[in-house]
């Protein structure tokens, strides 16, 4: 109860001030609610309105693969300078700091290993990612394999209904399967079909006319880094993304697998959100590198 000796009438009404009411930043999450809205400005940088990512989730499907051995060892080091961490629930459970505060984009789906048929999958309860404070839910779709399309898309389906009552963004990811066109009307057809099935953002893949993919799709894009580059070619591929609209990287082997990861990402970070070159950028990373 306040003391209620010195109550004063109020005088500050600002009558005639219009009330701020600015669109909000991320794209087409105008309509989500507060709570999404939250978790989306935990993972895209407010200044920016990008996000640099660092994904570590390939364990779940590969296992133990090369730069993911130690994850305290080679992944903990470079946590400080991601603005959101993506890992399965195990990874996030046994090797990331709960005092690390950073957002969890958690890989919530599962079911196949790189042995057997990938993507028939099934997909975390949301009451398990409210448990582990996710800022986002990711779930793949296998858009145009015959086997695992509709069971994905599925997936994804459900999850935004349930994550959305609990305002958790959904992350879909676009598989590439082996028979498919790695090109612009791939891409932009899956990350555009992620987003009409309820994903709040997509990871997806550079292409050419990446500027099409990303034009045509209502809600961030994000990309992977895929295969390991030389590090100019992959803060090439950052810089050409971002000129295209994307809002940003989820990159894992392109930062774990380089010679010095912690000026990758650094340098990554540099080309997302201050818009420098590729060169610039490289330059960056073998000035960090030499230290
Ligand atoms: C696969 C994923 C991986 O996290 C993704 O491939 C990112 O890693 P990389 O940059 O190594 O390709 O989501 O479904």
């Amino acid at each position: 109860m306040p003391d209620l000796d010195d109550l004063r009438e109020g005088s500050r009404y600002g009558v005639g001030i219009p009330v701020k009411n600015e669109a909000f930043y991320v794209k087409g999450a105008s309509n989500l609610s507060w709570g999404a809205k939250d978790r989306m400005t935990r993972i895209f940088n407010r200044k920016s309105g990008r996000s640099v990512m660092l994904a570590f989730d390939h364990g779940f499907i590969m296992g133990p693969t090369s730069g993911l051995e130690r994850i305290d060892l080679t992944v903990q080091p470079l946590m400080p300078y991601a603005d959101c961490l993506m890992c399965s629930r195990g990874i996030l459970q046994t090797s990331v700091p709960a005092d690390i505060n950073k957002p969890i984009c958690l890989r919530s789906d599962a079911g196949t290993t790189i042995l057997t048929n990938l993507n028939d999958n099934v997909v975390m309860d949301v009451e398990a990612a409210v448990n582990m404070n996710a800022s986002a839910m990711a779930i793949m779709l296998s858009i145009g394999d015959k086997e695992n399309e509709a069971k994905t898309v599925a997936n994804l389906f459900h999850l935004a209904d349930v994550a959305g009552k609990f305002g958790i963004p959904v992350m879909g990811i676009t598989a590439v399967g082996k028979d498919m066109q790695r090109d612009a009307r791939y891409f932009g057809l899956a990350s555009r079909i992620c987003a009409e099935n309820g994903a709040n953002l997509v990871k997806t893949y550079y292409c050419e006319n990446f500027a099409n993919v990303v034009s045509a799709c209502p809600v961030p894009i994000v990309i992977a880094g895929g295969k390991k580059l030389s590090e100019l070619q992959a803060l090439d591929m950052c810089y050409k993304a971002i000129n295209d609209g994307a809002a940003g990287v989820d990159m894992g082997r392109n930062v774990f697998q380089s010679e010095n990861p912690v000026a990758m990402l650094k340098a990554v970070s540099a080309v997302v959100h201050d818009g420098i070159t590729p060169q610039q950028g490289f330059e960056m990373f073998n000035d960090l590198s030499n230290k």
